[in-house]
């Protein structure tokens, strides 16, 4: 028999909104002065980007960064690539990187060594979610939303095979029977 997928809500639009309103709030204290070059991970972080965004009280300029992702419910092998990458340079600037989950680190991790070669003054991570429980190697994550368990979810930018990204909740996929 097909197996149906279920979802369930684990946080809400609202939530969603209270915690980036916060995260805003943190950042635009700490760049005061500064005028941060924001780059968000495509694909998944393109809605808590637009979000973000709208709720720093700073001069900001944007850019985006593709990495070779693993579709959905897979292990991450720890190869990691860029796609396509930012097109602002970036030497010298205070960049902040915003991305939707940090979940092994692999992707994160490899994307701050790269940054890191093209001499920023500064990097920071800025994620919605942080899953610890899967992490395989140590990220330094500066601003973090949510703490989440370890499920896989999707909405709110986040996909499963390039599905659910419009759902405005979180929610937890599963596979019933
Ligand atoms: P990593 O395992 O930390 O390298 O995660 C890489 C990427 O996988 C994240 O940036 C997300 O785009 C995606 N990802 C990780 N966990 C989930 C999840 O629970 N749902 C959807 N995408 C996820
Ligand atoms: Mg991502």
């Amino acid at each position: 028999m097909k197996s149906k997928s279920k979802l369930t809500v684990l946080h809400t639009g609202e939530e969603i909104k209270a915690v980036v309103t916060r995260l805003a709030d943190e950042i635009t204290q700490a760049y005061a002065g500064k005028c941060p070059l924001v780059i968000g991970v495509l694909k998944g972080s393109f809605i808590f980007m637009a979000d973000l965004v709208r709720n720093l009280n700073l001069p900001l300029e944007l850019d985006f960064i593709r990495l070779s992702s693993y579709g959905c419910g897979t292990e991450s092998s720890g190869k990691v690539k860029v796609i396509q990458d930012i097109i602002t340079p970036s030497e010298g600037r205070d960049v902040l990187v915003v991305e939707d989950i940090v979940d092994s680190g692999y992707s994160i991790s490899f994307l701050l060594g790269y940054l890191q070669k093209k001499k920023p003054a500064s990097v920071k991570l800025c994620c919605l979610m942080d899953k610890p429980l899967r992490r395989k190697v140590p990220v330094p994550v500066d601003y973090v939303g949510f703490t989440v368990p370890d499920k896989f979810l999707v909405g709110y930018g986040l996909d499963c095979a390039e599905q659910y990204r419009n759902l405005p909740d979180i929610c937890v996929l599963e596979e019933s029977k």
